[in-house]
């Protein structure tokens, strides 16, 4: 399955929600890769710019509630490092087994339906709180 970047995921914060919308394409790129059975090469690379996309995202995103004294920026900041921990993980156990149907699964469910859900959730929160504070 595809992920769809659609307005319900917009959070109305331009830098935002460009690199939210940079991060699905990186999911969708990584499952594609996952399911086409793409050798080992290519998945360590859609692996590596997942990661490496998230952890420069979850950075500017910290930087920007840092910035405006977002109140809710430790419990923020705590979901974004326990999320980093279950992707290196998930990119080693890709890299050591390839695609399992197991772990694309846990693709689905621990980095898809978790990173939709917190772009819903806490990054709404958040965008609306830094809107109010520049406006
Ligand atoms: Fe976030």
């Amino acid at each position: 399955m595809a992920y769809k970047w659609d307005s319900s995921l917009e959070t109305g914060h331009e830098m935002i929600d460009k690199q939210h919308k940079q991060l699905v394409a990186a999911l969708n790129n990584l499952l594609e890769a996952c399911r086409n059975g793409t050798g080992k090469e290519e998945l360590a690379k859609t692996l590596d710019f997942m990661t490496g996309y998230t952890i420069k995202h979850f950075a500017d995103e910290e930087k920007l509630q840092k910035q405006y004294q977002y109140p809710d920026y430790l419990i923020h900041k705590q979901y974004h490092d326990d999320f980093k921990i279950v992707v290196g993980d998930l990119a080693n156990q890709l890299l050591e087994e390839g695609p399992t149907d197991e772990l694309v699964s846990l693709v689905n469910t621990s980095i898809g339906e978790w990173l939709l859900n917190h772009i819903k959730g806490d990054d709404f929160r958040m965008a609306a709180y830094v809107k109010a504070k520049t406006r």
